[in-house]
C-alpha cells in the first residue's frame, strides 16, 4: 500500500480553505493509502505563539482532524512534537539546504516582509517540512496549491541526499483537489483565503454558525453583471464561490453553470448558504461532542506510538547515510 503524510499547523481557525484544499482530500484517500496525518506545531512556533492558546489550538486540530472524517483506526494521527525524529531529521536536511533556496521561498518572503525581526525558523521551516514527508518514505502529499513550491524543494532535497549520500529517501508526488486548490478571500479574491486576514468576513471557519455563514457569503464580493460563470480572471469573486460550491456540493462547475443560467447572485448565494451550512453541521456536531473526551489523548498516543516507530527507523537510515553516530552492534 502506497504511503500518504500531510500537515496542518495549529495556528488558529481552521478555515474553509484549509477543508476543501487539505481535508477534503484526505478523506477521499485514506481508505486507499497507508496515511500519516500530523499536526505540525513546531512549524506553528516559527512566528510567536501564545503557549496557552497554542495548546489549544493543538487538541481542536486534533479534534477536527476526526470530526471531517478521518478514522484513526485506518490512519496514523500524531503530533510532530510528540515525534522527535522530525526535529532531528530537519536539522539534517537543513545541512543540505541552501540558504539562497530558502530565501527564494514565496512563503518567507510573504511572511517576512516588512518585518524587523525574522525567527531563523521561518527560514529553515521547508527542511523541516521534508523531514515530516521523507521520514514515511511518502508516495503522496495531498495539499493545498499554496504548498507547491514546497514539495518541489522536498523533492530536490530528497535527490540531493539521495545522491549525495545513500539512496534512501522516496520523491513524493503533490495531491492537488480537482475544485478548490487555492481558496481565495470572500473579500479580495485576489488573495488567498487565510486564517492570518485580520477581515473576519475574508473566511469561513469550520466553526461558525449558520447566521455567520450567510452574514459572510451574502457580503462576499463578485461583479456587477450578474452572470453565475466561472471565469478566474474575470469574474474572480463568482468563480471562487463557484469553487467553494463545487468541492462542497459535489456538482461539477459546468452543472452549476447550468443550474443558475439566467437567475442572479442572490439565489446562487442563498443557496449556497445552504450548501456550506450543510457540510459544516456534522462536522461541528462531532467536534464538540470530541474535545472534551478521552478519546482524543488515547488517539494521539496510539499515533504518537506508530509515528514514533516508523519515522524512528528512517532516523536511523539518515544518521547512518551521513555518519552520524557510531556503529552499534545488534
Ligand atoms: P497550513 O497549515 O497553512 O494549511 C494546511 C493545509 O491547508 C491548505 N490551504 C489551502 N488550500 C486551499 N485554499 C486555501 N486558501 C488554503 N489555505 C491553506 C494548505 O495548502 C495545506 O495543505 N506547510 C504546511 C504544513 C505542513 C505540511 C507538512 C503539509 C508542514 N509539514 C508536510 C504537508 C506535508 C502549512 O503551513 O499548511
Amino acid at each position: 500500500m502506497k504511503t500518504i503524510f500531510s500537515g496542518i499547523q495549529p495556528s488558529g481557525v481552521i478555515h474553509l480553505g484549509n477543508y476543501i484544499g487539505a481535508m477534503k482530500q484526505f478523506i477521499e484517500l485514506q481508505n486507499e493509502y497507508n496515511c500519516y496525518f500530523c499536526i505540525v506545531d513546531e512549524h506553528a512556533i516559527t512566528v510567536p505563539q501564545d503557549r496557552l492558546q497554542l495548546r489549544k489550538n493543538i487538541r481542536s486540530l486534533a479534534a477536527f482532524y476526526i470530526a471531517v472524517g478521518i478514522d484513526p483506526s485506518k490512519a496514523t494521527l500524531f503530533i510532530q512534537s510528540e515525534v522527535p525524529a522530525h526535529a532531528q531529521a530537519g536539522w539534517m536536511l537543513q545541512c543540505v539546504s541552501y540558504i539562497g533556496e530558502l530565501e527564494r521561498m514565496t512563503q518567507f518572503k510573504d511572511k517576512s516582509a516588512g518585518k524587523e525581526a525574522v525567527s531563523a525558523g521561518l527560514l529553515t521551516y521547508p527542511p523541516l517540512m521534508a523531514a515530516d514527508i521523507l521520514l514515511y518514505s511518502t508516495d503522496l502529499v495531498p495539499v493545498g496549491e499554496d504548498q507547491t513550491q514546497h514539495l518541489e524543494l522536498t523533492r530536490d532535497l530528497a535527490e540531493r541526499f539521495n545522491k549525495k549520500y545513500l539512496e534512501i529517501f522516496t520523491l513524493p508526488e503533490i495531491s492537488l483537489p480537482k475544485s478548490g486548490a487555492r481558496v481565495m478571500s470572500l473579500q479580495d479574491p485576489k488573495k488567498k483565503m487565510s486564517k492570518s486576514d485580520p477581515n473576519q468576513k475574508s473566511f469561513i471557519t469550520l466553526l461558525d454558525d449558520p447566521k455567520q455563514v450567510e452574514k459572510k457569503i451574502k457580503s462576499a464580493v463578485t461583479d456587477s453583471d450578474g452572470i453565475v460563470k466561472y471565469d478566474k480572471e474575470n469574474k474572480p469573486g463568482i468563480s471562487n464561490l463557484l469553487s467553494i460550491y463545487s468541492a462542497l456540493g459535489n456538482q461539477s462547475i459546468a452543472e452549476l453553470e447550468a443550474k443558475y443560467a439566467g437567475k442572479n447572485y442572490g439565489v446562487f448565494k442563498t443557496d449556497l448558504v445552504e450548501v456550506v451550512n450543510n457540510a459544516l453541521k456534522p462536522i461541528q456536531d462531532k467536534y464538540y461532542q470530541l474535545i472534551e473526551s478521552d478519546e482524543l489523548d488515547e488517539i494521539l498516543d496510539e499515533g504518537a506510538a506508530r509515528a514514533n516507530q516508523v519515522a524512528g527507523k528512517m532516523l536511523k537510515k539518515m544518521e547512518n547515510a551521513m555518519g552520524l553516530g557510531r556503529k552499534r552492534k545488534r
